[in-house]
């Protein structure tokens, strides 16, 4: 039978997102919509699954209709009608993409998946409201910061943060603010971008931000 692979275009968002990938074997696509990131690993033999998780049932059905004639077998393509908070996953070897939800939803998602995955796992998540309100959280869980990323396109600003499962002392925190963020390409735009935006919240949590981002030299 020939074998036809499903073609992806990744915007420059999700084309950051998927650099991330090292050699895991599992590709988790959780929120995926149009199923784009996880798809675009179908011509990688070295990944055993994708997993393309959304709760809609239009977004399942348009999946189903996607890969129907693609006949690829490696990867296997699971795709899973499920919130990600249900989801059920592979102990080790996970690559888990949540990208383009909100931050309570995704560290919702991220604490019922942490009991389940070791360290060979990776999460990357790129929020797109309550950003603050999430790294309040994820600075309280068991897990350590590799890196985290802005990402400009369309006219908006994205940040990526790249979390692995880990219980040490000595792990490096997400913090409230970001870290590494304020040392990439689109730093001291993102820092104009954000001031303007959180100058007129009144929350605790935005003022101190506003206070932290006017200290940023660059
Ligand atoms: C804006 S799209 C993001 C698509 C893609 N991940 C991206 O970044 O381009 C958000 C998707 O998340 C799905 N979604 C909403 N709540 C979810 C949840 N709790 N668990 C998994 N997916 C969810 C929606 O059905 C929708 O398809």
């Amino acid at each position: 039978m020939s074998s036809s692979r499903v073609g992806v275009a990744l915007s420059k968002r999700l084309s950051k997102i998927k650099s991330y990938y090292e050699n895991e074997r599992h590709v988790w696509d959780i929120g995926c919509d149009h199923g784009d990131l996880g798809l675009s690993f179908s011509d990688n033999q070295s990944v055993e699954a994708i997993h393309l998780v959304d709760p809609s049932s239009k977004v399942i059905d348009q999946l189903q209709i996607r890969i129907k004639d693609s006949y690829i077998t490696i990867p296997k393509i699971n795709i899973k009608q499920i919130k990600g908070q249900k989801l059920t996953i592979e102990k080790q070897n996970n690559i888990i993409f949540i990208a383009g939800m909100g931050g309570k939803e995704i560290g919702e998602i991220i604490q019922s998946l942490l009991p389940l995955i070791d360290s060979s796992s990776k999460i990357i998540i790129s929020p797109h409201k309550n950003i603050l309100e999430l790294r309040v959280l994820l600075n309280q869980l068991p897990i350590s910061l590799i890196d985290e990323d802005i990402v400009f396109e369309n006219n908006q600003y994205y940040q990526l943060i790249v979390l692995r499962p880990d219980n040490s002392v000595s792990s490096s925190k997400v913090s409230l603010y970001g870290s590494l963020l304020w040392t990439k390409v689109h730093s001291e735009n993102y820092r104009d971008h954000l001031l303007k935006y959180f100058v007129h919240h009144r929350g605790a949590l935005s003022i101190g931000y506003v206070n932290y981002l006017k200290s940023l030299v660059f």
